[in-house]
Parts: structure tokens; sequence; C-alpha cells
């Protein structure tokens, strides 16, 4: 028996020794030192021993249980500090590590010029209205003097969601509701999002911005429109920028005209951009059409006014100097930081 407790006494130590964590420690203290483990196995042999060896050998089993509960102990403490010291190691902070800079937002290079144009409006006594993006055919076309399946609305390149209900294709619907809900004077522009079935490349996207405008009162004329519009390239391009207004046709305005400004990029002399014509189209224009005015119940006789609407995308790429529509809409970092 005292052979046995010796060799149990060798082997616990050597199991403990050889435990890797705090699991594996635990592990060998129930299996030398638990309730059903080796040392009381051994032990429990004490009861047939002839009394006259008991004492002694009861103390030796006392000796050895005790240096294995130390062995235990101390191997515990050990994997215990090493744990604590590796958790230490990996909470180190590195105190001389350059900061990280948080990533401010700003502005998308669209939105700004969009709000610039409306600015400029705004200090010219206009106010803003919106319009839906879904909208139905008769504020779209209808209301608009298109006559029904008008060639006029194939240029359009509509989405229908419905027979009723498309994505309105132009800010001009918006002119409609605007007038319905008020008398004259009218001052108004409209910005807003646009979809057509366009082929998307360098210049189409089939989501795109314009900024709508539309002007009703006594005695209204197309100089108004013209000093309107030449105030507004000025503000946004400088003193040198003029406009050119060239007859077009539009169903809701008589006469209509396409608005071009002085090609930025020239100066007017002529390059790639403006197609060596020195000029830049940047939307359409005109009176509004007695039609139009006498549908939503104004006296058409007492009452003119003019309305233009202009693309954003093209502005802000002729302001920045960029070629590719498709940038504003990837969303692409690279891009957008020159902003
Ligand atoms: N809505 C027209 C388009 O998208 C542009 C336009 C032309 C707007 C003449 C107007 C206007 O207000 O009077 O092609």
């Amino acid at each position: 028996m005292e052979e046995k407790l010796e060799q149990l006494a060798q082997e616990a130590v050597a199991a403990f020794a050889a435990a890797q964590n705090e699991a594996q420690v635990e592990q060998a203290r129930i299996e030398y030192l638990g309730r059903h483990g080796q040392l009381r196995k051994v032990t429990q042999g004490l009861a047939d021993l002839p009394a006259e060896h008991r004492p002694a050998v009861g103390k030796l089993a006392n000796q050895i249980a005790r240096q294995i509960q130390e062995a235990f102990a101390q191997r515990q403490a050990e994997l215990q500090a090493a744990a604590a010291s590796g958790e230490q190691a990996a909470e180190i902070i590195d105190v001389t590590l350059p900061g990280r800079t948080p990533r401010v937002g700003k502005q998308h290079p669209l939105l700004a010029t969009l709000e610039e144009m409306i600015d400029i409006f705004l200090g010219l006594g206009f106010t803003v209205a919106e319009g839906p993006e879904v909208e139905n055919y008769y504020y779209s076309f209808e209301a608009l003097n298109y006559p029904e399946l008008h060639p006029a609305m194939d240029e359009q390149m509509t989405f229908y969601l419905s027979a009723e209900a498309l994505l309105r294709s132009q800010t001009s619907p918006v002119q409609i509701r605007v007038m319905e809900q008020q008398q004259p004077p009218v001052r108004i522009v409209a910005p807003g999002r646009c979809f057509r079935r366009d082929t998307v490349d360098a210049t189409h996207c089939h989501t795109f911005y314009q900024l709508e405008g539309l002007l009703v009162d006594e005695g209204v004329t197309f100089a108004d429109l013209k000093g309107t519009l030449e105030v507004f390239a000025r503000e946004m391009f400088g003193p040198q920028c003029h406009m050119r207004f060239r007859p077009d046709f539009f169903p809701f305005t008589e006469p209509s005209a396409e608005v071009a400004l002085t090609c930025i990029i020239c100066g007017g002399e002529g390059c790639r951009v403006c197609s060596q014509t020195g000029w830049l189209e940047i939307g359409g224009s005109g009176m509004v059409d007695p039609n139009v005015l006498a549908g939503v119940g104004y006296d058409a006789e007492k009452y003119t006014g003019f309305a233009f609407g202009m693309g954003v995308e093209r502005l802000a790429m002729l302001r920045h100097g960029i070629d590719d529509i498709r940038l504003f809409y990837t969303g692409d970092m690279r891009f957008l930081e020159q902003f």
C-alpha cells in the first residue's frame, strides 16, 4: 500500500505538471483528488489493513494527499498567472500610433449645384415648390396641353407603372399642381428627380434632376424670361456668361425656346465640349400656353407667364468639368472626395 501511495504521488505530480491550462489542471485534480479519484480508491484499502499498520500508513496517506494537493495548487497558480499576463499583453495600448482621423461627410456635388441654383432664384423672389415623383397621366401630359398620342410624348420616354400612374419624366407637372392651389402671382422653382427610359451613357441616365421655374402675373413678357435666366447664368457662371434662346417646341409653352449658355469651357470660342458651337444647351423655356392657364382656371386674357426647365446634372458637369454623368450615381469615393 505504501508503494501504491508513493507511485500515485509521482503520477499525480507529473499529471499536474503536464497540464497546459486551467481546464486540464482541474481535470487532473478530479482524477487524483476527486471524490471518486485515485487517492480515495487507494485510501479506502486502509480499513482492511491490520490494526497495527494503520497509523503509520494513515500518516503516509495524509502526507501524500497534502503533497498532491500542493502540486495541484502550485500548478493552478502558475497557469492562472500566465493567463492573466497574456490578457495584459493583449490589452497593451501603443500610445505612439498616430490617431485615426474621422471621415467627415459633405454635400454631394449634384445637390450642392441644385442648392446653389435654388439660392439664386430665391434671391430673385421665387419660392420652392415640390411635386410627387410618381405622377399621373393628367398632370404629366394632359394638363400640360399634350394632345392625346402626340409624338412629343415619345420624347419623354416615360416609365409607366399603369395606364394612369407613371414616373414623372419632367418636373413640369409641378406647374399645374401649384397653379391649381393658388391664384396669380405665381413665382416658384420646383427641383426634383425625373425618370426616363433612356439608355445609360456618358450624358444620359434613367434618373436625373431638373429645376423647373414658373412665373405667372399680369403683363409678364418674354423679356422677363430672358432677363431672369440671364441673371441666373451670370450669378452661376460669372459676368462673361450669356444666354441664347432659339425656337423650339413644347406643348405647354407658346412660343417655346431652347436655352443655351456661353460655353464655359472655351468662353464661346468653340471647343470639343460645345461641338465647336460656343454654346451649351441647358434646358427649355417659353411663355406658358394660354390653354394651360385656362385649364387651371386662370383668366388667360389677364395673366401671362413664363416657364423654364433645366437639367441639374448638365450644370454640375459644366461647373466642375465632369465628363461622365454616371459618376454622380456610382458612389465612388475617389470621385466624391474631390468636391
Ligand atoms: N420639361 C421640359 C423637358 O424636360 C423642359 C421644359 C421646357 C420645361 C419648356 C419648361 C418649359 O418649363 O417651359 O424637356
